[in-house]
C-alpha cells in the first residue's frame, strides 16, 4: 500500500457527506492508476457493518502516558469498495449508532474519540512491517495526525513518512481546552505552539500548519479561505506556498444514469425521453404537479447550504404565480422542517417535501428533475451539482467555492454554458435565477443543448486523481 486514507467517512460503509463519497472512491482510481491506496475508518455501529465480514489484521494497544488503550485494526473481506478497506475497532469509543452523534445529539466525548482513532491509527503504521509511502488525511478528525507523526517520542520511527492534509469542509476545526492535552502522547514541550491555536488546541490549524501539503477541494475554495476561514485566514495565507486546490470527482460507476441500479428509467440515448419517464416516476415519492419544471433541492437543511433561503424562496415564487414545482429532500435544522411542511400544506402539490435521507430518491430526483437548486453560503466542491449534470439536471448555483469553478452562466458569451448562477445571498438574486430557468425551460431547444451538453462533460475521478498523484509524486 502506498496511500493510506484516513478518514471519518468512506462511502458506503459510512457517510454523513460529500467527504464520505470522496474518500469511498479516491482509493480506487488511484489504485488503478498504480498508487495502490487503502482507506481506514472508525468501526461504527452502522447497518452496513453487521452486514459485512471482517478479519483481523492487527491488534495492539496504544499508550497514553501510563496507561495502554486496545484496539484491533480489521480488513473488510471482500475488498467490495474496490480496494482495501480497514477498520479501527475502538471499544466504547466507535461502537455506537452514529458517526459523530446520533439521535440523543452530538457525543460529547468526540475530541476524545477522534484522538484516539489517530493513535491507534500511527501505532498500527508504526507496527507495519511495510509502511505505507505517504498517510493522506481529510479533514479534522485526523488533523493531529501530521503533529503527532513529527512531534511525538512515541512516533519517532515513522517520523519520515510524508503527510498530506485535505480540507473538504475548513468550517468545522474540531478544537478543544488545553485541558485535554493528555488526550495526546507526550511530545516536545517546544512544539507545542504547532497544536495551539488561539489558546485551544486546533487539529484543523495544526493540520494546516504540520501537514507536508495542504489541498483543497476546489481552488476557488482556498482563496475564499484565505479571506474567510473563522479565524484561520492568516494561517493559510502563511502556508499558501504548500496549498493547493483540486477539485473533486464523481464516481462515474456509482453515477451513471445508463446503469444506475435506483433509476426506473435508464439512459438509452434519448435525454429528453429518459427525463420525462423519471420525472413522471417521482410521483412515487412526490405528492407533485409533475407537469410544471420541477426543482429540487437535495441535501443538509443547514445554513452552509443555505437551505434557509429556500422556504422564503418558494413562497415568493408560488405567490407570485410563476407555474413551477418544488421537491425538498433533507434533514437538518428544526425550523426548517416546520417552514417546509407549512409550505407543504399552503402550496399543494407545488411544494412536496421528504425529510430524511435517502440514497436511492436523492438519484431519482437527479434523473427526474429539471433542476438542482443549490444556494449554499459556503461550498468547498459540492457534488450534488456533478451528479445533476451527469443526470440531465440543470443547476442554479451560488457562485461560491467548487460551485462557481464547475457551474458556467448559460448567459456567458462564447461560453458552454452548464447552468445559471448568482452571486448574492439573497432573496431577489435567487428568485431571479429560478425565473430565468423558467425561461429556459420553455425553450425547448436551448433546454436540450444544454441538456446534452451537461450529461457530457467529464467530472470522473481519473483526471481528478491525476492531481493528486502529481502531489504524492512531488513528495
Ligand atoms: C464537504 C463539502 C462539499 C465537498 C465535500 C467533499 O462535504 O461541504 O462541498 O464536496 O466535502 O469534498
Amino acid at each position: 500500500m502506498k496511500i493510506l486514507h484516513v478518514s471519518a467517512e468512506c462511502y458506503p460503509a459510512a457517510k454523513a457527506g460529500g467527504l464520505g463519497d470522496v474518500v469511498g472512491a479516491l482509493p480506487k482510481y488511484l489504485s488503478q492508476r498504480g498508487w495502490s491506496s487503502a482507506a481506514v475508518i472508525p468501526k461504527y455501529q452502522l447497518p452496513w457493518f453487521q452486514a459485512r465480514q471482517f478479519e483481523l489484521v492487527y491488534a495492539g494497544a496504544f499508550r497514553l502516558h501510563n496507561v495502554y488503550y486496545p484496539f484491533a485494526i480489521e480488513k473488510e473481506l471482500g475488498d467490495s469498495l474496490g480496494f482495501p478497506l480497514y477498520v479501527v475497532n475502538l471499544p466504547g469509543k466507535f461502537d455506537r449508532p452514529g458517526i459523530y452523534g446520533d439521535a440523543t445529539g452530538w457525543y460529547n466525548d468526540n475530541a476524545e474519540r477522534w484522538v484516539f482513532f489517530q493513535q491507534a491509527i500511527l501505532n498500527w503504521v508504526l507496527n507495519m512491517p511495510e509502511k505505507p509511502a505517504i498517510l493522506h488525511c481529510h479533514d479534522h478528525h485526523s488533523g493531529l495526525i501530521p503533529f503527532m507523526v513529527q512531534h511525538s517520542l512515541e512516533y519517532r520511527a515513522i517520523s519520515h513518512i510524508p503527510t498530506v492534509f485535505t480540507i473538504h469542509n475548513g468550517e468545522y476545526h474540531g478544537a478543544f481546552g488545553w485541558e485535554k492535552h493528555v488526550l495526546l502522547p507526550a511530545f516536545e514541550a517546544s512544539a507545542s505552539g504547532l497544536i495551539d491555536w488561539e489558546g485551544a488546541i486546533n487539529p484543523l490549524a495544526s493540520a494546516i500548519k504540520c501537514a507536508w501539503r495542504v489541498t483543497t477541494v476546489s481552488k476557488t475554495y482556498l482563496n475564499e479561505l484565505m479571506e474567510y476561514s473563522n479565524g484561520l485566514e492568516g494561517l493559510l495565507r502563511t502556508e499558501a506556498a504548500k496549498c493547493s486546490g483540486i477539485l473533486n470527482g464523481i464516481d462515474a460507476d456509482v453515477w451513471d444514469p445508463a446503469t444506475d441500479p435506483y433509476l426506473p428509467h435508464h439512459f438509452e440515448g434519448n435525454i429528453d425521453s429518459y427525463k420525462l419517464a423519471n420525472k413522471l416516476a417521482l410521483q412515487q415519492h412526490f405528492n407533485a404537479d409533475l407537469d410544471l419544471p420541477v426543482f429540487t433541492f437535495i441535501g443538509r437543511l443547514v445554513r452552509e447550504k443555505g437551505a434557509d433561503l429556500i422556504p422564503d424562496l418558494i413562497a415568493r415564487v408560488l405567490s407570485e404565480g410563476l407555474g413551477v414545482s418544488f421537491l425538498i429532500l433533507g434533514t437538518g435544522e428544526p425550523h426548517l422542517h416546520e417552514a417546509l411542511a407549512d409550505l407543504q400544506w399552503r402550496f399543494p402539490r407545488r411544494c412536496a417535501v421528504v425529510l430524511a435521507y435517502n440514497e436511492g430518491v436523492a438519484h431519482q430526483l437527479y434523473a427526474g428533475s429539471d433542476f438542482l437548486l443549490m444556494p449554499s453560503r459556503v461550498e468547498p466542491c459540492g457534488l450534488n451539482q456533478m451528479y445533476s449534470m451527469r443526470y440531465g439536471t440543470v443547476p442554479i448555483v451560488r457562485s461560491v467555492g467548487g460551485l462557481k469553478d464547475t457551474v458556467i452562466d448559460i448567459g456567458e458569451p462564447n461560453l458552454p454554458g452548464r447552468g445559471i448562477r448568482f452571486d448574492n445571498f439573497t432573496l431577489n438574486d435567487a428568485a431571479l435565477a429560478i425565473y430565468r430557468a423558467h425561461e429556459l425551460y420553455h425553450n425547448p431547444s436551448s433546454l436540450s443543448e444544454v441538456r446534452e451538453r451537461i450529461m457530457a462533460v467529464d467530472f470522473s475521478w481519473e483526471s481528478a486523481a491525476e492531481n493528486y498523484i502529481d502531489v504524492y509524486d512531488n513528495l
